[in-house]
């Protein structure tokens, strides 16, 4: 019998029939993920190292949802968040990333009080309504409230009879009510307004927005039967969630969610402690090779502690034996990488680290059997990375030098040859080190922790100072990852990252390796300018 599509035309088979042509005779182009990433064939790789081959387009690029599970109970819109790096995440950046949908990991290279304090601001920042907000009494002065100012950026501040939330409401103090007030001794009962409008306990939060809007006031107090101010909603809040509406928020409290880095020595679960006091949702475990019985005792210690009130992400690792013990330990998500870091000379100075395409396809596809997700940390020099990394696996990436030079990071702008520049470090760099022990002597430096065993004398580092170019806003730069992202997501014909990283594992989505010559080929080439 003669096949359908054996039928010739002028000597060629019918071109309707290539679909089926391919599916009855030929193996699918390209190689498995699998194939790609075994080590006896190709060595370990890393992401210039493979491309991803196209599918089929039938959807918008707008359309590819980013929504992923980046430990075992968050789910977050973008798949991306900053490193635990005193360049790279303070306040600003975890803000700023939550409300872009991702998270911002504080890093701990600081005291205690200065760690909580940053994760307090992130979680105080946006909320449905406010529910410790900043109250004075109408005896403290104008110079109480620039200083509430100053610490918190508020300006509108309730008065209370004692000062305190659950006290008698009497008035509110908005920035127009000191505006002209060149005496900061003035009382603020003096000043503040108390013609008030107010809505009462139980109120739901979209009826509260309701009053904002129609009142035109800045600040709407919610008291309750004995008027007493038991909460507070702000304008500002209610503009921050028309344009943020990715952002990454807890269910209950709509705060933003946010997390932050600890080592694993004992002072370390009192910095936990303060952490988990101001808010804290997500703790990660800061090791460069995470696979230790220190990061299992903490582990352990963290769980029968806070039990599920916070998700602990675990590593770093590279390997499947490595992950093996943190999975069973107790982690909640793991971070994998060593040695990929912009900024890190591990694999030089220790000798040891895997390639990161390599490092996260075989953690990732390990950790999945056990419903762990993983996140792809160090090494994303460009957009084109994070859409392999998530093709290998990954549930998110973590990014420190592309997100160093953002208006958001810590530091200061600096010009050098006429470029505009910002620093930015490695935590176990000397540099850090050193900033972090003079400033934390009592209770030893966060870098020296991660890069270094508590006895060594003679500090070896493990990561290098420099700076890295303006980037400009986290604000614009992120939606522009985003944005890169889906049409990665597109081009593959895959309209979720859940969805791609389930073709990438049955070997539907197709990979190739890339040689030395096919990576100038992709680059940039043959141009005169
Ligand atoms: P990047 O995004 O390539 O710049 O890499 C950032 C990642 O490098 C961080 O998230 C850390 O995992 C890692 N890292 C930070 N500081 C050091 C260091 O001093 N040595 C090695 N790795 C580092």
């Amino acid at each position: 019998m003669v096949h359908q599509d054996e039928i010739k035309i002028n000597g060629f088979l019918d071109p309707k029939t290539a679909a089926q042509y391919l599916k009855d005779h030929e193996i699918p182009d390209g190689l498995s993920a699998e194939e790609v990433f075994d080590s006896r064939i190709n060595g370990g790789l890393t992401y210039n190292d493979f491309l991803i081959l196209p599918g089929y387009v039938d959807f918008p690029a707008s359309e590819a949802s980013l929504e992923s599970r980046i430990t075992r109970n968050i789910v977050i819109n973008t798949p991306f968040m900053s490193s635990p790096m005193d360049t790279v995440t303070e306040t600003e950046m975890a803000i700023n990333m939550a409300l872009l949908g991702g998270v911002g990991v504080i890093h701990n290279n600081c005291t205690i009080e200065e760690q909580a304090e940053m994760v307090r601001k992130v979680k105080k920042f946006e909320n449905g309504f406010i529910t410790d907000p900043v109250c004075l009494t109408p005896t403290h002065n104008v110079a109480d409230v620039h200083r509430i100012k100053q610490q918190f950026g508020y300006s509108g501040i309730p008065i209370t009879e004692d000062g305190q939330l659950y006290s008698k409401l009497l008035g509110i103090v908005t920035a127009r009510d000191i505006q002209f007030h060149e005496d900061d001794k003035t009382l603020l009962k003096d000043v503040m307004t108390t013609d008030l409008v107010v809505a009462r306990e139980g109120i739901t939060l979209e009826e509260a927005n309701q009053i904002l809007r129609s009142s035109k006031k800045g600040k709407l107090p919610i008291v309750n039967s004995r008027g007493e101010l038991v909460a507070l909603l702000a304008r500002s809040d209610l503009l921050k969630n028309l344009n943020f509406p990715l952002a990454s928020k807890t269910a209950d409290s709509k705060q933003l969610i946010c997390a932050a880095a600890i080592g694993t020595r004992s002072d370390d679960k009192l910095r936990l402690e303060k952490l988990v006091d101001a808010g804290l949702d997500i703790v990660i475990l800061d090791s460069s090779q995470g696979n230790s019985i220190y990061q299992v005792e903490m582990i352990k210690y963290i769980k029968q502690t806070y039990g599920n009130q916070i998700d602990i992400i675990a590593g770093n690792v590279v390997t499947r034996e490595q992950a093996a013990t943190l999975i069973e330990a107790g982690a909640d998500a793991l971070r994998v990488g060593m040695g990929s870091g912009s900024i890190c000379i591990t694999q030089e100075v220790m000798a040891v680290g895997r390639p990161q395409g390599t490092a996260v396809y075989k953690v990732s596809q390990f950790a999945h059997r056990f419903g762990i997700p993983v996140i792809a940390d160090g090494g994303i020099q460009n957009v084109g990375h994070i859409t392999k990394a998530l093709a290998l696996g990954a549930s998110a990436v973590m990014m420190g030098g592309l997100l160093a030079g953002t208006t958001e990071s810590p530091g200061e702008y600096f010009y050098h040859e006429g470029k505009r520049l910002k620093k930015y470090r490695g935590m176990g760099s000397l540099d850090a080190m050193e900033y972090g022990s003079n400033k934390n002597e009592k209770i030893g430096n966060a870098a020296t922790q991660r890069y270094f065993s508590e006895r060594d004398v003679v500090k070896v580092a493990q990561g290098v100072a420099g700076a890295v170019v303006d980037k400009g806003s986290v604000r614009k730069f992120v939606p522009y990852l985003i944005t890169g992202l889906q049409h990665g997501l597109q081009d593959i014909g895959a309209n979720s990252l859940s969805s791609l990283r389930e073709a990438v594992r049955v070997g539907k989505v197709r990979f190739e390796v890339r040689t030395a010559a096919a990576q100038v080929e992709g680059g940039v080439h043959g141009l005169y300018s």
